[in-house]
């Protein structure tokens, strides 16, 4: 038996960096979807100001290379003349090559590098982000048995699980505030991250990350506690994954949490619906008008669109800035 985190980094290591890894047929992300990165680009180009000359962004956990496309393509239709470095950061140098090629019409720089470790070539960055990394990184879990039993999860090799005692007192402190037997991650490894990156920040940068996970007590209670317990950790081909626990990084960094698509439509000014096609995007109403016969050889029925199915809530978009 052993804390979630040592097998995790082993697991994910193998996955992203095997050969035959095609990660888009493990899993489906928001990478691809050019609403949020069109958001991003639209925030990122009235903030920069007059630092437009030469200013660095990083993107961590870059996948396919289209999260980082429809940025720059945003970016660039807004600001023609902006001076931008964009550093791909990435484990996997596969990955990174791949994505090189689909942005060969930008100039990008790429860093071959584990997020999790100290972050030593960040160099002034004014905007950092990444959508789903923070779920990939090393993750433990605790529960609280009764109102002093707090234990740390261990698993074996088939992801049984078994409690053991845990003396680190603000983990206990934390877990206090959390409902009884549910099984809880706390994402150390997005923790590291995100402060070497917030310790890095010029003045007036801002760091965004984009993921699943949970931001208060109703959230978690929200699902029956033996469903929670046995979905808390996903599998795909082998790769290990976990909810993102907001409330705990919101506690270690400070920042904003809120729903990504509310973050989106608040910057793009209008309402954005949920589909679920070869990615996940977001939909506006012209998306549905146009694109209907996509949606229908997927089973969409215009209706059901429109009509708002909320199951997007567990993504959400965190901010941490230096002012
Ligand atoms: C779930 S994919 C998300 C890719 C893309 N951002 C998207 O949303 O489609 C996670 C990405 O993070 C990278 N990654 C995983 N662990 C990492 C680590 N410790 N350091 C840096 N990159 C990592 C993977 O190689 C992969 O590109």
């Amino acid at each position: 038996m052993q804390p979630f985190d040592e097998i995790q980094r082993g697991r994910n290591k193998a996955y992203y960096s095997s050969e035959k890894t095609t990660i888009y047929s493990d899993f489906k992300t928001f990478g691809g979807s050019e609403k949020v990165a069109y958001a991003n680009a639209i925030e990122f180009c009235s903030r920069v100001g007059e630092l437009e000359d030469g200013v660095n962004i990083y993107e961590f956990g870059i996948g396919s290379g289209m999260f980082a496309y429809y940025f720059l393509e945003k970016v660039y239709e807004l600001k023609p003349e902006i001076k931008l470095n964009y550093f791909l950061c990435d484990s996997s140098g596969k990955i990174i090559e791949n994505a090189k090629k689909k942005l060969k019409k930008f100039s990008v720089e790429a860093i071959v590098c584990n997020a999790e470790e100290e972050l030593d070539f960040l160099e002034d960055p004014f905007y950092i982000r990444s959508n789903e990394l923070c779920d990939d990184l090393s993750a433990k879990f605790f529960v609280k048995v009764n109102e002093d039993g707090i234990k740390e999860v261990y698993f074996d090799r088939k992801l049984n699980k078994e409690y053991t005692n845990c003396e680190e007192e603000i983990i206990k402190a934390f877990m206090k505030t959390l409902p009884e037997n549910y099984e809880i991650p706390i994402n150390f490894g997005a923790g590291a991250y995100l402060n070497n990156c917030k310790k890095k920040l010029r003045k007036g940068g801002y760091i965004d990350s984009f993921d699943y996970g949970f931001a208060s007590l109703e959230e978690v209670k929200s699902l029956p506690l033996e469903i929670w317990n046995n979905s808390i950790v996903r599998e795909f081909n082998g790769q290990l994954t976990t909810d993102v626990n907001f409330i705990w990084l919101q506690k270690e960094l400070g920042g904003m949490v809120e729903g990504q698509r509310e973050y989106t439509e608040r910057i793009l000014k209008r309402k954005l619906y949920y589909v679920e096609l070869e990615q996940l995007e977001y939909f506006d109403e012209a998306d549905i008008k146009s694109r209907k016969k996509e949606l229908k050889e997927n089973d969409y029925e215009e209706d059901f669109i429109l009509g708002g199915i909320d199951e997007l809530d567990e993504y959400k978009h965190f901010r941490v800035e230096k002012r």
